[in-house]
C-alpha cells in the first residue's frame, strides 16, 4: 500500500452539494514504519478519515438526510441513479433512499478527490507489473453484456460468478446446484492483450461490490479457519506456530481471531491471499474508474440495479443466500472486536485504511465504553 499526502474531509453537512472538499496537508513523504513493521499513518490522515466517517454517521443518525435535496454532482434523473429502485429491487422508504444517495455521493467524491492526487495511479498502466497482474486477475469480463466486474472475495463474488456462467451459457440458471469452480468458464481481463484490455476498460460498464473491512476479515476468518481444511493446513498451522506461546500440536483449525489479525499485521499487503487482501489492492479504484460501487449492505438492490443497467435477460436475478450461509451480524463483529486486544486493531487499521476511507466505512468503535455494553 502506498500513501499520499492529502486526505479529503468530506461529509460536513454545510458543504454537501458543493465540490469543495477540505483537505489536511501533511508535508513530505508519509511512509514510515512502526515497531512491528506496519506502516504508521500520519495522524492527520487518520483524523481526516475519522471526521469523514463519523460526520456521515452523525448525519444519518440525526435524520438530516431526509431534507437533503438531490445533489448537483450526480447525473441528472434518468441517467445512472443507483439509489432509485428500478423494477425488481426491494421497496425502501424515501429516507433510506436519500441516505443511500448521500453515501454513494460521499464515496464517489472521496474516491475522486483522493485519486486525483499526483502520486496515485491514474490508469492501469501507472501500476507496477505486480499490482496490475493482481488487478487484471480480479476483473471478470462479459463481452456480450459489455461489463467488467472486479470481484472481491467475501463480498458475494460466487454469486456474481454464477451469473456470469449463466450469461455465458454454461449454467442453466443461477440456482443450479454445483460446486463453484472459480476459474473455469470465466473470462478474466488478464487473459487479454493490452489493446483488448484498453478497449474494455474504456467502453464497458465497470463495477465492484464493497464491504465493511473488519466484517470482511471476520467473514474470511470464520469461513477459512472454521471450515476449510486446505486453509487450516496452508495458513492455520503456520499462524499458530508463529503467534502462540505454546503452540503444541495443531491442525491449524484453532487459530484465534487475534492470532489471525497478528498474522495480517506482519503480512505484506501485496502478497496477501485474496480473501484478506484489501479491496484497494484487488480492484485499484484509482487506476480503474468504476461506474458503480455496490455494497454488501445493499446487496440485492445494488446487484439488481447492475443487472438492469447492463440489460441482462429478465430471468436472471441475483441468487438468494444459500441456506447454510452464516452471516456476520453486527453483534458477532462487535463481540470479536471487543475481545481482541485494542492495540492490535489500532495497528491493523492503517493497512486497510484506504478501504475504510474510500468506501466510507466508519472505523470500528472499540472504546471500552462501547464494549462494556
Ligand atoms: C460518480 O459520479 C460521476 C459523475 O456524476 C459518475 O459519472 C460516476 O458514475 C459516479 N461513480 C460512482 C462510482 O458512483
Ligand atoms: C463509541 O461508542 C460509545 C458508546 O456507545 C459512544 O459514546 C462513542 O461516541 C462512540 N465513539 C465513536 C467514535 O463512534
Amino acid at each position: 500500500m502506498f500513501l499520499h499526502p492529502l486526505m479529503p474531509i468530506v461529509g460536513r453537512g454545510k458543504e454537501m452539494g458543493t465540490t469543495s472538499a477540505r483537505r489536511a496537508t501533511v508535508s513530505g513523504r508519509t511512509r514510515f514504519r512502526g515497531t512491528s513493521g506496519t506502516i504508521v499513518l500520519p495522524s492527520m490522515l487518520m483524523f481526516g478519515v475519522i471526521v469523514a466517517s463519523s460526520g456521515l454517521l452523525l448525519m444519518i443518525e440525526k435524520g438530516i438526510l431526509a431534507e437533503v435535496k438531490p445533489l448537483p454532482l450526480h447525473p441528472s434523473r434518468g441517467q445512472l441513479t443507483p439509489w432509485r429502485r428500478i423494477g425488481s429491487g426491494r421497496a425502501t422508504s424515501a429516507t433510506e433512499d436519500v441516505g443511500y444517495q448521500v453515501l454513494q455521493d460521499i464515496r464517489n467524491r472521496t474516491i475522486y478527490t483522493m485519486c486525483r492526487q499526483k502520486n496515485m495511479p491514474h490508469s492501469i498502466w501507472d501500476l507496477s507489473v505486480g499490482h496490475r497482474r493482481t488487478l487484471l486477475k480480479h476483473i471478470l469480463v462479459s463481452d456480450k453484456y459489455q461489463f467488467l466486474y472486479c470481484y472481491v472475495p467475501k463480498v458475494a463474488c460466487s454469486n456474481w460468478k454464477r451469473i456470469l456462467k449463466v450469461l455465458n451459457g454454461v449454467l442453466e440458471n443461477v440456482d443450479v446446484k454445483f460446486k463453484m469452480d472459480h476459474k473455469k468458464d470465466l473470462v478474466f481481463l488478464s487473459d487479454m492483450k493490452p489493446d483488448e484490455i484498453h478497449y474494455r476498460l474504456k467502453h464497458y460498464f465497470k463495477f465492484i461490490f464493497v464491504r465493511d473491512p473488519m466484517e470482511r476479515l471476520l467473514s474470511a476468518y470464520r469461513n477459512k479457519f472454521g471450515e476449510i481444511k486446505e486453509y487450516q493446513l496452508k495458513y492455520g498451522v503456520e499462524i499458530v506456530k508463529r503467534y502462540r506461546k505454546n503452540p503444541g500440536k495443531t491442525l491449524g483449525d484453532d487459530v484465534t481471531f487475534s492470532e489471525f489479525l497478528q498474522y495480517l499485521l506482519d503480512e505484506e499487503v501485496e502478497r496477501m491471499n485474496e480473501h484478506w487482501m484489501p479491496i484497494y489492492n484487488l480492484c485499484q479504484p484509482c487506476a480503474v474508474t468504476y461506474n458503480f460501487i455496490g455494497s454488501y449492505e445493499r446487496l440485492h438492490e445494488d446487484a439488481n440495479y447492475v443487472l438492469e443497467r447492463v440489460q441482462t435477460p429478465s430471468f436472471i436475478r441475483f441468487p438468494e443466500r444459500q441456506a447454510w450461509y452464516k452471516p456476520v451480524t453486527t453483534e458477532t463483529l462487535n463481540y470479536y472486536l471487543c475481545n481482541t486486544p485494542r492495540g492490535l486493531i489500532k495497528e491493523l487499521i492503517p493497512k486497510y485504511i484506504l478501504d475504510f476511507s474510500l468506501f466510507a466505512y466508519p472505523l470500528p468503535n472499540i472504546t471500552s465504553e462501547f464494549c462494556r455494553q
